[in-house]
């Protein structure tokens, strides 16, 4: 299994370059610096394998909104397994923790766009079930929702929104 540790200045080339491998495409990298750059409140885990960062996750703020308040919570994204240690429990150990955390410090709830099988498995559920959307044009199953706190989430539904870094990507 792989060491899961918070990321650190010294992991910023090797993270854009697991998530270059990953993806297949700079976007993503690009993204994480961005917010890096503009955004103080992010989580961020590393998943150290034979010595080396093989895998990343980012967690950001979001907000729910309705009429009468604004919950803030998180968004988890991206997250990037090297291909050559996909498939091995690592990317379902970084999710954990990253939650796990969340959790702690009283996080409501996390919002993800990603595969519905990977999630699902996490229990995280659509988000249409809460009655939450997002401001992107995706199939319904693929924008998910985890709530972590019933009290702070009841009755809300509306509009997911991402740091507007995301809308540059
Ligand atoms: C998605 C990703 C982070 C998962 O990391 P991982 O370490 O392989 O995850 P785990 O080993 O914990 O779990 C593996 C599960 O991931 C899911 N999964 C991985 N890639 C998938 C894909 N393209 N489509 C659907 N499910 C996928 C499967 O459910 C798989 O289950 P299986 O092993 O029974 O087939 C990794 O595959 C990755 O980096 N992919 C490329 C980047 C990417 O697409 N990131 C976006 C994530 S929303």
């Amino acid at each position: 299994m792989a060491l899961i540790r918070a990321g650190q200045p010294a992991d910023t080339c090797r993270v854009r370059e697991v998530n270059l491998l990953a993806f297949g495409q700079p976007d993503e990298g690009d993204l994480v610096e961005r917010l890096r750059e503009r955004c103080r409140e992010l989580l961020e885990l590393v998943a150290v394998r034979d010595g080396k960062v093989v895998g990343h996750i980012l967690f950001s703020p979001a907000t729910v909104s309705c009429q009468e308040r604004t919950v803030k919570g998180a968004a988890l994204g991206p997250m990037a397994v090297l291909q050559a240690y996909q498939g091995q429990g690592i990317g379902t150990a970084l999710v954990r923790r990253g939650v796990a955390m969340l959790r702690e410090q009283g996080c409501p709830f996390v919002v993800v766009l990603g595969y519905p099988e990977f999630y699902g498995r996490l229990g995280f559920g659509p988000a249409s079930r809460f009655g939450v959307d997002c401001d992107w044009d995706v199939p319904d199953a693929a924008f998910m929702m985890l709530i972590l706190a019933d009290e702070a989430m009841r009755g809300m539904s509306g509009r997911a929104q991402y740091r507007p870094e995301f809308s540059q990507v």
